[in-house]
């Protein structure tokens, strides 16, 4: 199992001070995997709070470039060279905010997997897609890209996050029922990709997941973890989330 803390634009010095110490020390010991992915300007000093701890450190975005004359942008190079291992990709308030498509997710995927980084991609639905029975048609659509852009050979080591975008930041979740059905579909499509894939595979649930409801959704069979924005920035709140991903090998 693997749980990862979407901090999104959220955090300060202090928080990351305060917050990550806390958190390692209430996880000390844990059988899960977690990560957390504060904003950029934050990643170094969370590293230095995370030494000797289990704990990943992730970004929330990259470049698909290696460098050059791109404004504003940090490539998978520096996230390395700061101590970071994980990225997020293709969050839906990227897709919709930044005009980020299927091509541009596949790009950095690729970059990603290649410098050695983990990439945690996003692929969901809106409400709307939902409503209009097109959920699994969109998930399909961005999953092929994504696995595309990873190839045969590199797509075991991705990290899938389903994350419906009308559960995103709104109290509403996906009930334990309609994720996996999701997530059990994303499976199938990369296990016919590539074999291995499909066994290796981790697939997170994304979108208002609390303490309160975390144990219900990690007991699907296809749900191996969690990708957690409000919630992450407490750290006993998402320690107890990591809680409830104990017990549970992300592959059984
Ligand atoms: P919330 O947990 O705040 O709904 O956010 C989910 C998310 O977007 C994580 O990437």
């Amino acid at each position: 199992m693997l749980v990862a803390g979407n901090w999104k634009m959220n955090g300060s010095q202090a928080m990351v001070r305060a917050l990550l110490p806390s958190l390692a020390g209430e996880i000390a010991g844990i059988g899960v995997d977690v990560v957390v992915c504060p904003p950029f300007p934050y990643l170094s000093l969370a590293v230095e709070c995370l030494a000797g701890s289990v704990l990943g450190v992730g970004a929330q975005d990259m470049h698909p470039a290696p460098c050059g004359a791109h404004t504003g942008e940090v490539s998978a190079q520096m996230l390395l060279d700061v101590g970071c291992n994980w990225v997020i990709l293709g969050h839906s308030e990227r897709r919709a905010g930044n005009g980020e498509d299927d091509l541009a997710v596949a790009r950095k995927t690729r970059t990603a997997l290649a410098a050695g980084l983990s990439p945690i991609v996003c692929v969901g639905e809106t409400l709307e897609q939902r409503e209009a029975g097109r959920t699994f048609d969109v998930v399909a659509a961005q999953l092929s890209a994504v696995l595309e852009g990873a190839g045969p050979e590199r797509a075991a080591s991705l990290v899938l996050a389903y994350e419906p975008v009308w559960a995103i930041g709104t109290g509403l979740t996906a009930s334990p029922e309609q994720a996996q059905e999701v997530h059990s579909r994303l499976r199938q499509q990369a296990e016919a990709f590539a074999p291995d894939a499909g066994r290796s595979l981790r697939v997170l649930y994304g979108g208002s997941v609390k303490a309160a409801n975390a144990a219900a959704l990690f007991a699907m069979p296809d749900i191996d973890g969690g990708l957690i924005g409000g919630a992450s920035l407490d750290a006993g709140e998402f320690a107890a989330i990591c809680r409830a991903a104990e017990g549970r090998s992300w592959n059984s």
